[in-house]
Order: structure tokens, then sequence, then C-alpha cells
């Protein structure tokens, strides 16, 4: 696992997008894992600013969205479609056909895998990290071999990401990548920044390896880039 520290979340998201657009370049037809949440925005608005003075950058690119909310249908403004929409899809020259996400009204997701699969497999993932150290909606508990399917939020969870649901409505449950899933990345960027995420990193920086740490798992891949924005206790 490679580390690289930041000082500033625009040196993070400036160098997010800077290994983005260098792995689109190296490869055309890259297949690519997106994450949600509020570290990526950054990086999103650089690749988007980036592409506009590029022609054509993403038109062969395929993109599998981490994750998406249950019941909630694409068009609410909570979706992480939505999200995907105002961040990415509708800035760049993506192929619809080739940004998938999971539809959060399919009860059975499992034909996202062999969507990935047909694609020829997930090329670089980018992740968040979640305060309780999940990747995707792998809570604490998930079994490192797990697949695409829906799974139960915790409270804790709901509770982070309650203001994209200003109603209060706040889904109980997701589809999510699982964390076998996401391990068969050739290659994996985790952007570990944000408020509240110092424990997380401290526990993931000290290399431990446990399903109650669903991030740990990312110590068993070959080819982990963690761009670190949070400040150790100890550094501050
Ligand atoms: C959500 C997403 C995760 C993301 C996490 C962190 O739970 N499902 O994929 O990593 O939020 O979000 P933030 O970047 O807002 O802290």
């Amino acid at each position: 696992m490679k580390w690289e520290s930041f000082e500033s979340p625009d040196a993070l998201s400036a160098r997010a997008a800077e290994l983005m657009f260098g792995a689109i370049h190296a490869n055309p037809t890259i297949v690519l894992g997106l994450p949600t949440g509020r570290t990526p925005i950054g990086m999103y608005d650089r690749v988007v600013q980036e592409c506009a003075r590029e022609y054509r950058c993403f038109r062969d690119v395929v993109t599998f969205n981490l994750d998406e909310y249950c019941g909630v249908p694409p068009d609410h403004a909570g979706s992480y479609f939505a999200y995907m929409k105002r961040h990415l899809f509708d800035h760049v020259d993506l192929d619809p056909e080739n940004a998938h996400i999971p539809n959060g009204l399919d009860p059975a997701p499992a034909g996202y895998e062999a969507e990935i699969r047909a694609a020829g497999g997930l090329d670089l993932t980018f992740l968040g990290l979640g305060r309780n150290g999940h990747i995707g909606f792998n809570e604490p508990g998930t079994p490192f071999d797990s697949r695409t399917r829906v799974v139960e939020l915790t409270q804790s969870t709901r509770h982070a990401n309650a203001d994209l649901f200003p109603d209060g409505h706040v889904p109980t449950h997701a589809i999510t990548m699982g964390i076998g899933t996401i391990l068969e990345s050739r290659a994996i960027v985790l952007l570990a920044a944000g408020a509240g995420k110092e424990d997380a990193v401290a526990r993931l920086r000290s290399g431990g390896v446990t399903e109650a740490f669903p991030a740990s798992a990312l110590h068993t891949h070959p080819d982990v880039t963690v761009l670190c924005g949070v400040r150790q206790r100890s550094e501050a």
C-alpha cells in the first residue's frame, strides 16, 4: 500500500484527477470503478475542467459505480445516479451506455457482477472511506469475499449521509459492490479525507487486517494507493 499525504483538499483532488487522467491516457478504453460521497467531488470537478480542454477524453471509457441507495429512483436528488449526473456524467463525453450504476429499484442486483465481467473487469477503482472504515457500502463485519448485493446501512452511515435526504427519509438499505468485487480491480486508489476520518485513517495505517474494519481488506491487494488528507494527531 502506497501512501501520499496532502496539505489541502484541493491538492488531494488534483492528484486524484491526475491519476484518473493518466490512467485514461494510458488506456482510453479503461474500465473505472467510481465512488460517491463528499470527498470525490473535487476530483470530479477537476476531471470535468480538464476534459473541457481535451477532445473526447471519456469517449471509450467504461464506468461502474460502487453503490446506490435502495428504493430511491434514479431521478431522486439523493440518488447516486443524480450525484453522478451532477458531478460527472452531464459534463463529459462518457457514453451513457458505458456508465453503469446499480439500479436502486432492483431487488436482485447480481447481474451487475456479470456486467463488470463482460466489460473485462475493473482496471482502476477509486474509493472513499466511511468513518467506520466502510468501502462502498460494505459495513464492518462484511466478509472480504462478498459480492454485489443489498445491504442494511448502519445508523451511523445513515446519519452521515442524511443531508442528501432533507425530507428525513434516509434509505435503510443500499446496493453495493462487495469487498471481493472491489479487490478484483487491477488497481485501487483510496481517497481518505474529510471530517471525522482520523480514527479510520489511523486504523488503516496501523496495518491490521480484520473484517471488523472493511478498508483493511485493501492491505491484501497488491496495487493500492491511499491519498490521505487527514492529519494524524501526532503530526498536529
Ligand atoms: C458513502 C458512500 C461511500 C463513501 C462514503 C464516504 O457512504 N457509499 O462509498 O466512501 O460515503 O463519504 P464522504 O466522502 O462524504 O465522507
